[in-house]
């Protein structure tokens, strides 16, 4: 293996030795909780809370309101830990320190990821506060988290892509949230890299290439755990309609304030989907 990806795989193992010194915990699912959406974690079981500066080498987030800790407890019966608060791309990170939570969830035991995130309605259908269960994905300006040298411990050098978003788990996620009673939008999110919201041409683009829902974060987790053989799902929570379909500029307070209304609803529909 080249030095480069030997270095990343080492960072990784630095992670991972760190954690280990605190918990012996194997989760069974890994689960990402997008802005707003952060507080499903303090309902949980908990048994331990590692913060991400109590970790050697691990990437920190600067956004304010995203919290930086993993959570390790039960849902239930079931293990799971939870990262509250990711970093994103636009912080500025490279590509691999972005994914390297999930990688590291991966490789704490993590068989499943559930990722979650805010994103703007890019298909007039939808409306603030809506769910969606992500279908599939784009990415666009977004570097794959995959580029440089395979760490070929995690996986191989061409995975393939053709079912990021598992089809047993989507159906998962339909059904429960049938049985919550909350409807399901469904469709495919676009990551761009952020900071910025999209401007109105880029959202007609995006609509043209078959996109629901936009956002900054989500396609990369999916596609580095999909590297490393994990079963992936994802919901967007819809906090507000795209430039262009939104009369009215966009704003993060907008995002956190519906984030924070459907909240409740949103939790009732992840506990149900992490036991089933
Ligand atoms: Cl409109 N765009 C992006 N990229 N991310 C968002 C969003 C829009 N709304 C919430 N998150």
């Amino acid at each position: 293996m080249r030095k480069e990806a030997e270095t990343m795989y080492q960072k990784l193992m630095t992670c991972l030795e760190s954690v280990r010194k605190k918990t012996d915990f194997k989760p069974e699912i890994a689960l990402v909780l997008g802005s707003g959406l952060g507080d499903f974690a303090e309902r949980i079981q908990i048994e331990q809370i590692i913060k991400y500066t109590d970790i050697e080498g691990f990437p920190v987030s600067t956004v304010e309101g995203h919290k930086g800790c993993f959570v390790f407890g039960y849902v239930e019966k079931t293990p799971v830990v939870i990262m509250q608060g990711r970093v994103h791309y636009y912080e500025g990170y490279p590509m691999s320190d972005v994914v390297l939570p999930i990688r590291l969830m991966g490789l704490l035991g993590a068989k499943k990821l559930l990722l979650t995130n805010a994103a703007g309605g890019a298909n007039p259908s939808f409306h603030p506060g809506d769910f969606m269960l992500i279908t599939d994905h784009i990415t666009t300006g977004v570097p794959s988290p995959l580029i440089g040298p395979n760490i070929d411990e995690l996986g191989t050098r061409f995975p393939d892509m053709s079912e990021v978003y598992s089809r047993r788990l989507q159906a998962v996620i339909r059904k429960c949230a049938a049985e919550c009673g909350i409807k399901l939008q469904e469709g495919v999110y676009v990551q761009f890299t952020g900071p910025n919201y999209e401007t109105p041409a880029e959202i007609r683009l995006a609509q043209r290439w078959g996109g629901d829902a936009v956002g900054m974060s989500t396609a990369c987790e999916a596609m580095a755990a999909r590297h490393m053989g994990m079963e992936v799902c994802g919901i967007s929570c819809i906090t507000n309609m795209a430039a262009g379909i939104s009369k009215e500029a966009l704003n993060h307070e907008e995002v956190q304030e519906t984030a924070d209304r459907v909240a409740i609803y949103f939790r009732k529909l992840v506990e149900k989907v992490v036991v089933n």
